[in-house]
């Protein structure tokens, strides 16, 4: 079954609205393959926005990534890529659609709630980053 990884941010974990978050993939029909809180390292966040490295946003977001708790997950099932990225919405809120994780949630287009895996190569690539595989079921 196809997965992804899914990260609560440290902005919708600070604001506590975990809960909700993974409420909403579960309601969608996803199965939680693995989960943790922890705090992202620079390295980590080195590895995992390495195709934004030199984008003028990029220290701010490893900033912000950072600088407080988040949680990672696995999810499975269906689509799941597909189906996680529409439930998460627009990168920014402001151009997200109504009822997506990130028009509810989000602070702003960095500090915007949710990230998910945008394809099987990517899904594959940042699992393995946060997880190892005791660690998924
Ligand atoms: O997360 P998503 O795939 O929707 O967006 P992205 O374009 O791959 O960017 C990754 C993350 O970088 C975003 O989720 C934002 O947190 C951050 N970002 C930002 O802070 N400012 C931007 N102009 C673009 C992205
Ligand atoms: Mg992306």
């Amino acid at each position: 079954m196809e997965k992804t990884l899914v990260l609560i941010k440290p902005d919708a974990f600070a604001d506590g609205h975990s809960g909700d978050i993974i409420a909403r993939y579960e309601s969608e029909g996803f199965k939680i393959a693995a989960l943790k809180l922890m705090m992202m390292t620079p390295a980590i966040a080195a590895k995992h926005y390495v195709e934004h490295i030199g984008r003028p946003y990029y220290e701010g977001l490893v900033e912000f990534m950072t600088s407080a708790p988040l949680i990672a997950m696995v999810l499975e099932g269906e689509n799941v890529i597909k189906r996680v990225r529409e439930i998460n919405g627009a990168t920014n809120p402001v151009n997200a659609a109504e009822g997506t994780i990130r028009k509810l949630y989000a602070r702003d287009g960095s500090k915007n709630a949710v990230h998910a895996s945008d394809s099987p190569s990517s899904a594959a690539r940042e699992i393995a980053i946060f997880f190892s595989e005791l660690e998924q079921f």
